[in-house]
């Protein structure tokens, strides 16, 4: 398995290319299954989970292409696919698929809104948390979907086609508010989902099923109204930038010292964790070329942050912050909220020096001089990453190891990084 070799004390410097969404584009290519025509997706990042969602689409006779590079493009650039579901051949999403990714769940939305069927193994849980579904269900059923449970499948039904309902989650839940848009957008009649998860990635999916025909208002509230379409077709669409891979270099940036440039990175679509990151004492400015990121020799301040849904600090920032706090001149509080085991790389950053107390949702870090580099390993995709900006801080060589974790989010880590002056590099076998 690769690892990804560390050597610590390095400021970044130059200009970093933001990719597109993990989270927009795997939802955006579940929409695919909406149409018989062809979905063009744009500024694709080349991730782990991008390439295993298109086995599992292409199970359910989804048909790829992705042209080659075009003369003057760079391997910087997000890539194009070109995506059509002519024809379901298969509406069963089977457990060895989707226990590799739990965002496949998702399928059993579209497949139930174009087939009237849809069998999908349940996810289980995962690193994280025990990540359950009932939510998913509970809005299928509320569209009048039958859904059964047998021997770890998730069965739904609706041979007369869905209808519209209203929706209102008790919590809000990201992939609870995907599924019932993309079941919603082609049921009879008008659906109204309260409480909708306001991440940008959902508003991404809904802008681009709205290019393909559905009648989606109240996009970015939590009030989404969905009238129903008999039909949806194609549309060409570009991933928005991802945000948690820009709060994630950003973060970076603070903790080494140095002056980067997050080249496409959209400050709208994070400001909670740029106010955090400014809070730490980098300094952030956005231009119209991205978000510039400079620390240059003043201190790390520490901080007390709470995770919360968009537009709060999000969840899938707080290891990348645990990691900066680590070195701050003082100490910070970090109380997580959105899942139940979300510490996992508490244990590896304290093996890197770090002073830090778990006390139930919140962990008290007491900043360090300094962190020393040592083996740690990777446990999920976020924690993954904070443990490599801990060691681009750290005296020595760091190992970290299992990064399989972190190829199914970040695209090319280790050279966007190098590029910057980072001493890292993967070690193969
Ligand atoms: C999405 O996960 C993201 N994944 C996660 O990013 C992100 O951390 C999360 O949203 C929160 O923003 C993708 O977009 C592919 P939820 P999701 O449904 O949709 C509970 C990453 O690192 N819940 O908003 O699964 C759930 O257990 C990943 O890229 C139920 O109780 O998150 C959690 O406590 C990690 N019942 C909370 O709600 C349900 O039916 C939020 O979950 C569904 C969820």
């Amino acid at each position: 398995m690769d690892r990804i070799r560390i050597v610590g004390g390095r400021r970044l410097e130059g200009t970093i290319p933001i990719s597109g969404a993990k989270n927009a584009t795997l939802p955006l290519m579940i929409a695919s299954l909406l149409t018989d025509q062809t979905l063009i997706l744009d500024n694709v990042p080349r991730l782990a989970d991008v390439g295993l969602l298109q086995r599992i689409l292409s199970n359910h006779g989804v048909d790829m292409m992705v042209p080659g590079k075009r003369p003057g493009e760079s391997q910087q650039n997000g890539h194009t696919l070109h995506i059509v579901a002519s024809r379901i051949v298969d509406t069963t999403a089977p457990y060895d698929l989707v226990s590799k990714m739990r965002a496949s769940f998702w399928v059993i939305a579209p497949l139930l809104a174009r087939m009237g069927e849809a069998k999908v193994s349940l996810p289980g849980g995962c690193a994280i948390g025990t990540r359950p579904v009932d939510l998913l269900i509970m809005a299928l059923e509320k569209l009048g979907a039958n859904i059964e449970i047998e021997s770890g499948y998730v069965i739904a039904r609706a041979k007369n086609g869905l209808k519209g309902a209203e929706i209102k989650f008790p919590k809000v839940t990201v992939s609870g508010t995907h599924t019932a848009l993309m079941a919603s957008v082609l049921a009879h009649g008008t659906t109204v989902i309260e409480n909708a998860a306001q991440e940008p990635e959902i508003g991404d999916v809904a802008d681009c099923l709205n290019k393909m025909g559905a009648r989606i208002s109240g996009i970015g509230t939590s009030r989404l109204i969905v009238e129903g379409v008999s039909r949806l077709g194609g549309a060409r669409h570009s991933v928005l930038p991802d945000r948690i891979e820009t709060g994630t270099y950003a973060m970076a940036v603070a903790m080494t010292g140095g002056d980067v440039l997050l080249q496409g990175a959209r400050p709208e679509l994070l400001q909670a964790g740029l106010d955090v990151i400014a809070q730490t004492g980098a300094e952030i400015t956005a231009s119209n070329e991205g978000i510039r990121v400079k620390r240059n020799g003043s201190a790390i301040e520490p901080i007390d942050v709470t995770t919360d849904p968009f537009p709060g600090f999000p969840t899938d920032l707080q290891a990348q912050l645990m990691a900066l706090v680590s070195k701050a001149k003082g100490t910070s509080r970090i109380t997580e909220t959105i899942f139940e085991n979300r510490f996992m790389h508490v244990q590896e950053l304290v093996r890197l020096g770090a002073r830090i107390q778990l006390d139930g949702e919140t962990a008290t870090i007491e900043g360090v001089a300094t962190l020393k580099g040592a083996p740690v390993m990777a446990t999920d995709l976020r924690a993954s990453v904070s443990l490599v900006i801990a060691a681009l801080a750290a005296e020595g060589e760091t190992m970290v190891h299992r990064v399989y974790h972190l190829d199914r989010g970040f695209e090319r880590l280790e050279d966007k990084l190098a590029h910057c002056g980072a001493a890292i590099e993967r070690v193969s076998g």
